[in-house]
């Protein structure tokens, strides 16, 4: 575990002042989360779901993630406070399966769908172990509630109906999948769409 962290942190390091068009030592911020990548069978079932909704910008493979927790633009001297900060976090391995599909709306529009997943205490303890790591890196505790699910779609205004495929995939379950670690990640903005990149990965167990 101890050679995971320093390869990881490596790996960090470089991405962090040596990848991408514009080098990253002249990006004053950058926009990062914490999130649980779902192993690939669970992505090509979720990937199964999509279609069929009238103006859902539907996820590809590599944006799929369930986040812990959202941290926002940061500095780079910040970012590896919190980078320091997560490498501390200590939580067993745990087991999710998926669970449902839904929709988060804005008065009536749906602005989002997605699938969750059960159960949710392993990860709410794993977010608030995740939250408490980023305060001590000196950031603001979150206030919005926690409320595990993978993003499958951005919704268009006046997309949908969403209902239809809410019936049709109401009942999503899974095989439970072991998460065995958590990561975080920088979100970009490319030309199609937001690219996450992982910056480093956080061993669970
Ligand atoms: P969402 O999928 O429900 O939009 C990267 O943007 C990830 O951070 C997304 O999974 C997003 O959740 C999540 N996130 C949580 N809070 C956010 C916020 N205030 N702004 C943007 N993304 C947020």
């Amino acid at each position: 575990m101890g050679t995971n962290i320093v390869c990881f942190a490596l790996r960090f390091k470089e991405n962090w002042f040596h990848a991408g068009p514009i080098p990253r030592y002249r990006r004053p911020m950058i926009r990062l989360f914490v999130a649980i990548r779902p192993p690939a069978p669970i992505r090509s079932q979720l990937l199964d779901l999509m279609g069929g909704v009238r103006g859902a910008r539907w996820q590809s493979d590599d944006q799929l993630h369930l986040t812990l927790r959202f941290i926002g633009e940061v500095d780079r001297h910040t970012a590896e406070d919190v980078h320091a900060a997560l490498e501390s976090v200590r939580h067993p391995r745990f087991a999710l399966s998926l669970s449902g599909v839904g929709a988060f709306d804005r008065r009536g529009q749906p602005t989002a769908l997605w699938a969750g997943v059960s159960p949710h205490d392993p990860l709410k303890a794993l977010h608030k172990k995740v939250d408490q790591a980023i305060a001590r890196a000196g950031l603001e505790p979150e206030r919005r509630a926690y409320s595990p699910h993978i993003t499958l779609a951005r919704m268009s205004r006046g997309g949908g109906p969403v209902q239809p495929l809410i019936e049709s995939a109401g009942n999503l379950s899974s095989p439970p999948f072991e998460v065995g670690d958590f990561r975080l990640y920088e979100s970009s903005l490319g030309p199609e769409g937001a690219v996450y990149n992982v910056v480093a990965r956080y061993p669970l167990g």
